[in-house]
């Protein structure tokens, strides 16, 4: 059974403009998707239908077996916590340590007046731990997130969705504000992590090399249609002509 299933998916944020359009995609467990095309293309609008947090207009979104759209309120909660979250800006609570941010991905799991005591079970406090090891950041744990570098900031995303044990990773531009260096060593970690866990992952980029080093197959998007979608060999200069000009 696939773990995404998108069946003529279609968006429109306003009556007759479409952000996608007849969006078919079926992932895998374990690949890694890259999500690629310009800004504008509908790239976080579809991770956003992904995890239910956009509604499409038209369609079907099925997540590990689940038809998003149809789930009430908590089979929904339940769900999201089987799926990660990365993101550009990071997300994170930058007054906070990062072993407290890495909790957050225990959060659905802890009942929400324990949550809010923090009073989080010692195996969960000991999980953060070792996702904190995990994305190299030892020693950190009782550091501030607004000490951080970005690099730095983006494993602590990481560490989060590991210590949220999800089967699913998402990350919408999870390099674009990083340096080449650092945006190599985060998209290394992201393919370790799913040669290791399984987990399977999709991330939107624009950054063509990051897409065809570290990702196994590229999907184009481009004006909210996909333009190609296949394995990283086969994405060569014709097929990055269609996606991006
Ligand atoms: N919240 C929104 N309201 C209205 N239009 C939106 C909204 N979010 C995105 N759009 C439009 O939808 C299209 C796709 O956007 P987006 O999914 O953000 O693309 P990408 O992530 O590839 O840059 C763009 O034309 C954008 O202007
Ligand atoms: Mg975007």
């Amino acid at each position: 059974m696939p773990v995404i299933r998108l069946s003529r998916l279609s968006h429109a944020y306003r009556p007759g403009v479409f952000a996608l359009r007849d969006v078919e995609l079926t992932v895998e467990q374990g690949e890694r998707v890259a999500l690629l095309g310009e800004s504008g293309a509908g790239k976080s609008t579809l991770l956003r239908c992904l995890n239910g947090l956009v509604t499409p207009t038209t369609g079907t979104v099925t997540v590990l077996g689940q038809p998003v759209n149809l789930l009430g309120e908590d089979e929904r909660r339940l769900l999201r916590r089987r799926i990660g979250m990365v993101f550009q800006e990071f997300n994170l609570i930058e007054r906070m340590t990062v072993l407290q941010n890495v909790l957050v991905g225990r959060l659905g799991y802890v009942s929400a007046w324990k949550s809010c005591l923090r009073l989080f079970p010692s195996a969960d406090v000991q999980l953060a731990q070792s996702c904190i090891e995990q994305v190299g950041l030892n020693g950190y744990a009782h550091t501030k997130v607004r000490n951080l570098s970005g690099g730095q900031k983006q494993r602590v995303g990481i560490a989060r969705a590991l210590a949220q044990q999800a089967e699913i990773i998402l990350g919408d531009e999870p390099i674009a504000n990083l340096d080449i260096r650092t945006s190599q060593e985060i998209m290394r970690l992201l393919r370790d992590i799913n040669r290791r866990t399984g987990a399977t992952i999709v991330l939107s980029l624009h950054d063509v090399d990051a897409a065809r080093h570290f990702c196994t197959r590229i999907v184009g998007l481009r004006a909210g249609e996909v333009v190609f979608d296949g394995a990283v060999e086969r994405c060569d200069e014709k097929v990055i002509q269609r996606i991006f000009y």
